[in-house]
């Protein structure tokens, strides 16, 4: 399995397991082996009784440039796209029961954006930027993203995040309620980890039980998360797309 997503259970924080994207020379683009691999500890975290808690971190000055964008050539170029196993992710971000919480320093795109619409708080640098340009790539909303997030920002916030491809600083975000907190650069690990402790040391069952009925059913979200999938499918596979991701990849590695 790809060491692109690293999986750790901190000793000094007990019921909490870490999922962290480790591929800083590209920005942690997410590749298919990254999405099977954030699932599989996604499914570690729910399962063990011992943890409490499941928090998603970056790198240094980035979070994560979103999905891997020659994973999306390939895909407009092979004309025919299966199931992508990003959703594998986002289903399984639907059935998970235990607090989600997350930390962004830097780079926060596409579904390093969309991602925090699933935790339940997120704490970010004041250098981060979130933005999703899902439509500058030919693309559309993903992760039920045009479903929560008008329902937490407004439509015109919403429609400036998802449609016109606006960046949105850390203060944007946090007053969009997108995002918890924002703290200095080196204060986002240490108090992405001190919130999940201080979650995963309540009592679990109370957490469980308050936590869905604050996030209500999942039933329509991922009825939108796949709706939005036959779209995302179909664009992926169009001309307009696919000079998108070309023109990306141009006179890169
Ligand atoms: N997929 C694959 N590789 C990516 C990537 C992505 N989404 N984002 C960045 N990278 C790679 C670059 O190709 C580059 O690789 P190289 O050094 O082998 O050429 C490396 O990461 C560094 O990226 P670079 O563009 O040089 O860094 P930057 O700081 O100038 O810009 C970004 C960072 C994230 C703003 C820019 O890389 C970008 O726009 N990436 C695409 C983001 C995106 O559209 N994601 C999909 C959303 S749906």
């Amino acid at each position: 399995m790809t060491d692109h997503i690293e999986i750790t259970r901190p000793e000094a924080h007990p019921g909490v397991l870490v999922l962290r994207f480790n591929r800083p020379d590209k920005k942690n683009a997410i590749t298919q082996a990254m999405y099977q691999k954030l699932t599989a500890g996604l499914l570690e975290g729910e399962q063990d009784d011992a943890i409490r808690a499941i928090v998603f971190l970056g790198t240094e000055g980035c979070f994560s440039a979103g999905n891997d964008m020659a994973d999306f050539l390939g895909f407009a170029m092979a004309g025919a796209v299966g199931e992508p196993a990003a959703f594998g992710l986002l289903k399984t971000l639907t059935e998970v029961t235990k607090p989600l919480v997350s930390g962004v320093d830097g780079l926060a795109i596409g579904i390093g954006t969309t991602l925090h619409m699933h935790c339940d708080l997120t704490v970010a640098s004041d250098r981060s930027l979130f933005k999703t340009p899902f439509v500058d790539l030919a693309l559309v909303p993903e992760a039920a993203s045009s479903l929560i997030a008008p329902r937490i920002m407004g439509h015109q916030r919403a429609f400036a995040m998802l449609a016109a491809s606006e960046g949105f600083s850390a203060e944007q975000a946090r007053e969009a309620g997108l995002i918890w907190k924002v703290v200095s650069p080196d204060q986002v690990e240490a108090e992405t980890l001190k919130i999940a402790s201080s979650l995963a040391s309540k009592p679990p069952a109370a957490m469980k039980i308050a936590r869905a009925l604050v996030k209500g059913s999942p039933d329509e979200v991922r009825a939108r998360m796949q709706e939005e999938l036959v779209h995302f499918v179909a664009q992926l596979k169009s001309a307009e797309a696919r000079a998108a991701f070309e023109a990306f990849m141009k006179g890169r590695g």
